[in-house]
């Protein structure tokens, strides 16, 4: 098994010139979700997401030859311009963690400068685009002091492995329009350790796809992933659960390829009330829907009977709703959404999404 563990990549510090790096890094939505983790960070089931576009981390990297000797990572840190320690300590702790594949960090002066295109405060995880900006930084760093990567595939499963170590749904965010993180037999080259890009795999449809996320509920998530992924461990319907995402892998792949939304509607919403039932029925409990999540829900099962329409729902970790559909349909879906659904939102806020191209360096 490749890790990337490479105690070679080390600097003659004196020829090393001070620079920066910038990358742009959008969030994902998963359609089967990852829920449930082992070892290091590696997923019980395999997941398949959608490369969103307008909700996006902007991270910037400097780096400076150490002057003194010290060992330890020195990191200056700011969000949205000012300093921020609890956000400060997760990347600390991250560059620590990846030292083995990444030895020279220990060898220079370090400043990220890193915010979201989306508020903090709309209840949005952020820790998918966040950590895959932070991981193309690293492996970008990588290649201007060393040349590797040059090849554009070994750079992104390396970005992908290592924005993984970050956050799980991380090293989807490097591929665009969408990927699959796990192993299955049925997708040549998948793997648990990295996602794959899937933009070949699936129909036209999926490249001009909305995800518009309503905001039922503003507030932080009282569940953090990390313990959100430990409630699967000794959960009454872990076996079943691992057991069904990989049935229902199979029904999306084959969904998205022939470009049938039914079929990828129905796995959507399943995989979505799936996740909140998990979470529901876990020890200790939790219940993250919001009564106006539930009410446009039935909403959009009502407009989707009436008229027809391709428009289906997930949900995060969190109560706000993510409505699906193809491009073609927006103008219809547009004034249902400002109509019907935002006036049930947090201040009446929603924020237009769309599958997009990935990450880009700028
Ligand atoms: O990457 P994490 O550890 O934040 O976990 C993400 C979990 C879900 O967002 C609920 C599902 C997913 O696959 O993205």
């Amino acid at each position: 098994m490749q890790d990337y563990k490479n105690p070679n990549l080390v600097l003659e510090t004196a020829q090393v010139e001070p620079g920066s790096i910038t990358w742009r890094s959008p969030s994902n939505l998963a359609i089967i979700k990852y829920w449930g983790k082992h070892g290091r960070q590696l997923p019980k089931n395999p997941s398949l997401s959608l490369t969103l576009s307008s909700s996006f981390t902007d991270t910037l990297l400097e780096y400076r030859p150490k002057e003194s000797g010290n060992r330890d990572i020195s990191l200056e840190f700011t969000f949205h311009g000012e300093p921020n320690e609890p956000f400060r300590d997760k990347v600390l702790k991250y560059l620590e963690n990846v030292t083995d594949m990444f030895p020279f960090l220990r060898q220079l002066d370090l400043t990220v400068r890193t915010g979201n295109s989306f508020p903090h405060s709309a209840g949005i995880a952020s820790s998918a685009s966040a950590m895959s900006a932070l991981a193309l930084c690293l492996c970008s760093l990588e290649h201007e002091l060393f040349g590797t990567l040059d090849d554009d595939a070994d750079f992104d499963r390396k970005a992908s492995f290592t924005a993984r170590l970050g956050s799980g749904s991380a090293c989807r965010s490097i591929f665009p329009v969408a990927a699959l993180w796990g192993q299955i037999g049925e997708a040549a080259g998948s793997s648990d350790y990295w996602a794959i890009p899937m933009a070949d795999h699936v129909h036209a449809v999926f490249k001009d796809f909305h995800d518009d996320i309503l905001i039922a509920s503003a507030e932080a998530k009282s569940v953090s992933s990390r313990a959100g992924h430990g409630l699967m461990d000794g959960h009454p319907f872990a076996d079943a659960r691992f057991a069904d995402a990989k049935r229902k892998m199979h029904f999306l792949l084959e969904a998205m390829r022939k470009g049938d939304l039914e079929t990828f509607g129905s796995i959507a919403e399943s995989e979505a009330l799936t996740l909140h039932a998990l979470m529901m029925s876990s020890t200790p409990s939790f219940t993250l829907l919001k009564p106006n999540t539930l009410e446009m829900m039935e909403r959009l099962r009502r407009y989707r009977e009436e008229t027809g329409h391709p428009v289906f729902f997930s949900l995060d970790a969190g109560p706000n709703l993510h409505v699906l559909y193809p491009g073609d349909i927006v103008h219809e879906v547009r004034p249902f959404i400002e109509e019907e659904l935002a006036p049930l939102c947090e201040d009446g806020k929603y924020l237009q999404d769309w599958a997009g191209e990935g990450p880009v360096q700028v």
